[in-house]
């Protein structure tokens, strides 16, 4: 039977009872859904799924985006990227930097990103210690203590985002073999802009939808002053009591939120510890839409 346990902490549950490696019912999908709203970031452990099941149970929450550069996914299943400092006969065999700092994913898209889902085949470990942990925030909890004066400020504001903003800081990482984004892979990441603010389609609740790694500006200031407010707004929303660590074990598949949380994936192992994660990253396509909510969102319908 399916069980979802919160964490209690400011984030997350884990969810037992139900093989991911075979189609969800709908009940169990509503379900899921709920909860993913409500907790942000849900742990299913002890998972044996193999990258044509990742794809499908991935597909369930939207279509999956297509890396920029087309390269490190899986040979056979192009929508699960391979995330990795494993370096094989002279090659990597994923992408080493993946995330390594606060961000959203897709917040620089028109249409947002709504739900990472990362399998972890090897997790590095030290004198028994987890490394490459992956930190959340909680942005609905961000929102509601925002300071009530900047809140009415901000209301019916817009930032931009931008892809090649957390692409360069990438870069700028000492070590770093990223190369610049080439003009058509610009063209194909313009950047878009978003409410300062989002209600969030499941909760109903408003969160803070503005991030470090892609938010460049404040639309309604002047450069300045949006300089300042974001600023502001990036400390508010990484303050550690708004964060929660997901510590891995191998076969777990977590799933979290893009609207709702901000991620961090901490790089503090060796290139001789290795991490392996499947990925795919899904965009929120059809969640915002209320008449496919309420069919997948039954119980949130009849509220
Ligand atoms: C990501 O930001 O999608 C990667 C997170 C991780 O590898 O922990």
């Amino acid at each position: 039977m399916l069980t979802i346990e919160p964490t209690g902490r400011i984030l997350g549950a884990h969810v037992t009872g139900i093989d991911l490696s075979r189609p969800m019912t709908e009940e169990e999908f509503g379900a899921i859904l709920l909860a993913l709203g409500q907790h942000g970031v849900l742990r299913f452990p002890g998972q044996h799924i193999d990258a044509a099941a990742l794809k499908a149970f991935s597909e369930r929450f939207g279509p999956i985006q297509a890396s920029v550069t087309g390269k490190f996914h899986d040979p056979e299943v192009p929508q699960v990227g391979i995330l990795s400092n494993i370096v094989e006969n002279g090659q990597p065999i994923g992408l080493a930097d993946a995330g390594q700092d606060w961000h959203t994913d897709m917040s620089y898209n028109d249409t947002i990103g709504f739900v990472n889902v990362l399998y972890a085949v090897k997790v590095p470990r030290r004198d028994g210690k987890v490394l490459g942990s992956t930190v959340f925030a909680n942005m609905h909890a961000a929102y509601d203590e925002l300071d009530p004066a900047l809140k009415t400020r901000l209301e019916g504001m817009t930032a931009t985002h931008d892809f090649n903003k957390f692409w360069e800081e990438m870069r700028r990482r000492p070590g770093s073999t990223r190369p610049p984004l080439t003009p058509e892979q610009r063209a194909k990441r313009p950047p878009s802009v978003h409410p300062v603010f989002l209600t969030h389609p499941i909760t109903g609740r408003k969160v803070l939808y503005c991030n470090p790694g892609y938010a460049i500006r404040i639309n309604e200031l002047d450069e300045a002053e949006s300089d300042r407010v974001l600023e502001t707004l990036f400390a508010h929303q990484l303050q550690p009591r708004y964060q929660y660590t997901h510590e891995w074990t191998e076969n777990d598949l977590l799933i979290w939120d893009h609207i709702g949380t901000l991620h961090n994936a901490i790089p503090d192992y060796r290139p001789d510890e290795h991490r392996l994660m499947k990925r795919c990253q899904v965009m929120a396509d059809w969640i915002f839409d209320p008449a496919f909510r309420q069919r997948a969102l039954p119980r949130l319908a009849a509220e």
